[in-house]
């Protein structure tokens, strides 16, 4: 791919189209790293075919595990929860993927063996404290003092069950915790703050693992019996919601079209975004809803609107909307009223510095922002903004989603923008620009 686009004309209006989006990345990973630890052959469809996926895939063969991996499904063969092997001095390499690394270093806590992790320049700069804190009271070693990658692990036979409190919303730390406990001696004990509940779901309906959990006074309360081996499975991914999002904004902004989105997961956990859109304005239905393993799965019919009103968003829909906020953020900046956002210091630890990309581009588009605290912005929206000038976009840590959002502020605000880095598309959600296409977006 040419190392970036031009957009030089909002979208065409457009009706009853359908599209689909790629797999739940989120589940992906999980599937493949539980089903690494299980006993016996998995297999997925509609696994995500993106880079994350396949670092995530490539570590578990350098693991011993074996994968195939074609158009029609993954079949992974697990050897149990202490079965991987694997030669000396072995490098595993996550990518630019957090939920990989983080969930990966849990999957390692028996391994006998120094294991070196690493990442991509993005991955590497992303705080691992989180996770090492947690794994270390399990009686994992850490091999000197690195709170980011490369780190170098090393497991431990006599793993202790331990009790934890999650209370950053991170549903990363959440699951490492949980596979971590899958091979500790006893009942493990979580108290975290609610994130995606991916993992529950999968240990409950699709694992049987005995889990109890509850919600307590605004807190997850997750109980878990380790050394409990589990049997191979199967699973069918659903779409990926935050996938979905871009199309759903676009078509939102776009006058007079609509669109029908198959097959999406709408797991509470993860629709922020909608709720967002609807407490706005927007009026996104569901249809066709059905239950799968405890996901909840729909199509999602989207009409653009043209009234859309500013909101003061309650932090505690944060966590569900997370991956979404520069998208929420450039709805915010046409619509009628300041737009509040608060406590989102997590923005600024995905894989760029995302809180600080929404406050770069929408002054870049003449938006008027002000930093509420430290992570917070507030944003005066303007329903009659119009772009008429250059624009370009350059993220040296190449983040997908900032070049997914600024195709869609292109799009849907007019311009003439160069977008740098339409390769980082294959992180997450590599049919993006082909399905814009097909929409009629104008991309050179
Ligand atoms: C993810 C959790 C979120 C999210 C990431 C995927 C997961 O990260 O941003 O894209 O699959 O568990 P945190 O757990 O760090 O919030």
């Amino acid at each position: 791919m040419a190392n970036s686009i031009q957009i030089k004309k909002k979208i065409n209006f457009y009706k009853k189209k359908t599209i689909e989006v790629s797999g739940d990345k989120s589940l992906s990973i999980r599937f493949a790293i539980l089903a690494s630890l299980a006993n016996g052959k998995s297999r997925a469809t509609n696994l995500l075919s993106s880079e994350d996926v396949i670092s995530c895939l490539k570590c578990l063969k350098k693991l011993g595990i074996k994968i195939k991996f074609n158009k029609k499904f993954c079949e992974i063969t697990g050897k149990g929860l202490n079965g991987y092997n694997y030669k000396n001095n072995l490098i595993l390499n996550a990518g630019n993927s957090g939920t990989t690394a983080r969930l990966l270093m849990a999957a390692l806590v028996k391994s006998k063996k120094i294991i070196k992790i690493t990442g991509d320049k993005s991955l590497n700069k992303r705080d691992m404290s989180r996770i090492i804190e947690p794994l270390q009271k399990f009686g994992v070693k850490f091999i000197g003092n690195n709170k980011t990658l490369p780190i170098f692990l090393k497991g431990t036979n006599s793993l202790k069950s331990i009790n934890y409190k999650e209370l950053r919303g991170s549903a990363q730390c959440k699951s490492a915790v949980m596979v971590a406990a899958l091979s500790a001696e006893g009942k493990t004990k979580l108290e975290c703050l609610p994130s995606r509940n991916h993992s529950e779901l999968m240990f409950k309906n699709v694992l049987k693992i005995p889990i109890k959990i509850k919600n307590k006074k605004g807190f997850d309360l997750i109980e878990l019996m380790g050394a409990n081996s589990f049997k191979s499975f199967n699973y069918k991914i659903p779409g990926d919601i935050s996938s979905a999002s871009f199309f759903i904004v676009l078509t939102l902004l776009s006058k007079n079209s609509n669109l029908l989105i198959k097959n999406v997961n709408i797991n509470p956990s993860r629709t922020g975004i909608i709720l967002i859109l609807n407490m706005m304005g927007a009026k996104l239905q569901y249809r066709n809803i059905r239950i799968y393993n405890g996901e909840k799965i729909a199509d999602i019919y989207i009409q653009s609107v043209n009234k859309l009103k500013s909101i003061k968003l309650n932090p505690k829909h944060n966590s569900s909307a997370i991956d979404e906020f520069l998208l929420v953020f450039l709805v915010a900046s046409i619509s009628k009223g300041i737009s509040e956002f608060k406590n989102l210091g997590e923005l600024n630890k995905k894989e760029s510095k995302r809180l600080d990309w929404g406050f770069k581009i929408l002054s870049m588009l003449g938006v008027k922002t002000k930093k509420i605290g430290i992570s917070g912005i507030k944003i005066w929206g303007n329903p009659s903004l119009k772009l008429n000038n250059n624009y370009i976009i350059k993220n040296y840590l190449k983040d997908h989603r900032v070049f997914m959002v600024s195709t869609i502020a292109a799009l849907t605000l007019g311009g003439n923008w160069k977008i740098y880095d339409p390769d980082s598309i294959k992180t997450s959600f590599p049919t993006f620009l082909e399905i814009v296409k097909k929409l009629g977006g104008g991309i050179n």
